[in-house]
């Protein structure tokens, strides 16, 4: 047996979602019930390359499970492998690699293992330090719900609520003014949010970027709900969703960030669409990140806390590289370097999907 961990340092990177202040207080109580002491990283891998490192204690953590966010703080830019770090003269970024300061870092605080709370990116930047052995165990958090490797992302469900809320009153508009209504959510490449609270909410349409869809389609679908005397449609459709042939569209660039694109503006595009090819008339609203706010749903705390407890039993029975998941309604756990870099998509033949088509949903395609 290696020597036992004696520090832990916990860091939570990439976009923020709710649950994450619930597992940091998870594994924080359960370290110093062990023993064990726990360092907190602020703002994800920027924490670390920074050594902005502070030590937790249970008055930390403590009447944290509720609030959303991160007390730590969160960074979707850093990664030590490849930090930018300024312009040459021609405008082209400079990426320096930081491995090795971190690594001093982690030296310096006494820090023997540590615990990733993060998505896909945020696991990639956990890689160098597994490959050097660095002990570490990664929690998956996002609510794009996209992981590979899990199932279930905590703070998935409580976008998919907040979604939902969103389409239900949308609904009541809808059909007061009998437009059709596209409602863009969050989901770059999966659109497990956009699927979940689309057949939540009984949307009429909705718009995956893993199908793309055939435009003449959906409008073909908004006429005919009109000729059926339904004067009003609901489209759900993920900001990653795109026409067939065309682009996701792209709301704005960010060089510094390891991935630089960020999406938004489907959903008008949709719409005028609509509003031009059909007889009814057409408003869109984008959700955004009221989607990654405030409190976690109950599940979410739940899930949370099974996860921060489950990262804390690989530590104890030193089971590290290690990534916790939920398979098959249990937790589990999977390689942590397999989910770097990897996403899950919504297959063509998942049961929702054929659900919703069940229903008579549209998937533009
Ligand atoms: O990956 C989570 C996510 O919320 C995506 O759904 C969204 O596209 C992106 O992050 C937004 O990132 P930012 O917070 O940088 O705008």
């Amino acid at each position: 047996m290696d020597k036992p961990t004696r520090r832990i340092g916990v860091l939570t990177g990439g976009g923020d979602c709710p649950g994450l202040n619930a597992v940091i207080r998870a594994v924080t109580k359960d370290a110093i019930h062990h023993g064990i002491e726990v360092l907190g990283i602020e703002d994800g891998f920027l924490g670390l390359i920074e050594d902005r490192i502070r030590p937790l204690d249970e008055r930390d953590v403590s009447n944290i499970l509720t609030i959303g966010g991160t007390i730590l703080g969160s960074s979707n830019k850093a990664n030590p492998a490849k930090m930018p770090v300024g312009k040459d003269k021609s405008g082209k970024i400079i990426y320096k690699d930081l491995t090795e300061a971190c690594l001093i870092t982690l030296e310096s605080q006494g820090i023997d293992t540590l615990v990733v709370v993060g998505g896909d990116g945020t696991m990639s930047c956990a890689a160098p330090f597994v490959e050097r052995g660095i002990r570490a165990v990664g929690v998956p958090k996002t609510i794009d719900n996209d992981l590979w490797g899990t199932e279930l992302t905590f703070g998935h469900l409580t976008a998919v609520e907040i979604a939902t809320e969103a389409l239900d009153r949308i609904h009541t508009t809808a059909a007061s003014h009998h437009r059709a209504m596209v409602v863009e959510v969050m989901g770059r490449n999966a659109g497990w949010i956009a699927l979940a609270s689309g057949v939540a909410s009984g949307s009429d349409v909705i718009l995956l970027p893993e199908m793309p869809f055939d435009i003449d389609v959906v409008n073909e679908h908004v006429a005919m709900r009109s000729t059926k005397g339904k004067r009003f449609t609901i489209v759900c459709c993920a900001e990653g969703a795109y026409p067939r042939g065309g682009a996701q569209v792209v709301e704005r660039n960010d060089p510094m960030s390891p991935d630089p694109i960020r999406l938004g503006g489907i959903a008008k595009w949709v719409s005028s669409q609509i509003e031009e090819k059909t007889s009814v008339e057409s408003r869109h609203v984008v959700l955004g990140h009221v989607q990654r706010g405030g409190t976690p749903y109950a599940f979410d705390r739940i899930l949370a806390t099974l996860f921060g407890d489950a990262a804390m039993d690989l530590i104890l029975n030193q089971r590290y590289s290690r990534l916790v998941a939920w398979q098959n309604g249990r937790i589990t756990d999977v390689p942590l370097l397999e989910s770097a870099n990897r996403q899950r998509l919504v297959p063509a033949d998942d049961p929702l999907v054929a659900a919703a088509k069940s229903v008579s949903t549209c998937f533009g395609i």
